[in-house]
């Protein structure tokens, strides 16, 4: 089965191959000069990019996936949010470190949970007429600098929540089973990354669905 995955970043296609390949399915990436519809919700944006991803699809039959994706932060209300590229375009990693620069604390947890953020993701699947839409999350914190040469976005400054033994997110100063131990995402391996991103969270609730599909 083919899955054409509409997106110009490589980094995402990398991902969604690694996870799907395990599932027999064939991810290949679908790119055009897409419209990038400035909306408030990231659903809105993923529906209005499949609207024109069904338009390039080369074979009617095939799958076609489109994944929305945005950090928020919480002390700035949830920005970047759905401004995440334009974000990282204009004052990139370096310029959001400075925007929670005077976010710090001495006491570990405290200082954690002031640069609280999560990462959500909107997978939507069309196949043949039905589109599935599944969200993933994945908490964290920001870094206070850069960390890591791996990955691509925000990933240097992002440090997810470590996770319990059933892969569920744990608060902030929690230790868990799996840890990244205060690194980033660009510190840890792509497998490794896989184990709490919220891209590979949203496409597990697609999978599971895809067998509903007709
Ligand atoms: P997009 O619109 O879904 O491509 O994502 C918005 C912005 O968030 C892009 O600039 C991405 O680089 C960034 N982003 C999305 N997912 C991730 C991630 O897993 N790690 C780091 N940055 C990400």
């Amino acid at each position: 089965m083919i899955l054409w995955f509409m997106t110009a970043n490589a980094g995402k296609v990398a991902e969604a191959k690694e996870h799907f390949s395990h599932h027999g399915i064939e991810v290949k990436q679908l790119e055009f000069d897409a419209i990038e519809p400035q909306a408030d919700d990231l659903e809105e944006v993923a529906l209005s990019k499949i609207e024109q991803a069904l338009e390039h699809l080369p074979n009617p039959d095939d799958m076609v996936l489109v994944e929305d994706a945005g950090l928020f932060i919480e002390a700035l209300n949830g920005f970047p949010g759905v401004y995440s590229s334009y974000v990282l375009n204009t004052i990139g990693n370096e310029g959001v470190l400075k925007l929670l620069n005077h976010l710090k604390s001495d006491d570990p947890i405290q200082d954690g949970k002031l640069r609280n953020a999560e990462f959500k993701a909107i997978s939507v699947l069309h196949h043949r007429g039905q589109t599935i839409v599944a969200e993933g999350i994945c908490p964290g914190r920001i870094a206070h600098s850069q960390d890591g040469e791996d990955g691509f976005g925000f990933d240097p400054i992002f440090i997810p929540a470590d996770l319990d033994g059933d892969g569920n997110a744990l608060p902030i100063g929690e230790i868990g089973e799996v840890s990244t131990h205060g690194r980033t995402f660009s510190a840890i391996g792509l497998e490794e990354k896989q184990l709490y991103s919220h891209r590979r969270r949203a496409l597990a609730t697609l999978l599971n669905s895809i067998g509903r599909l007709g």
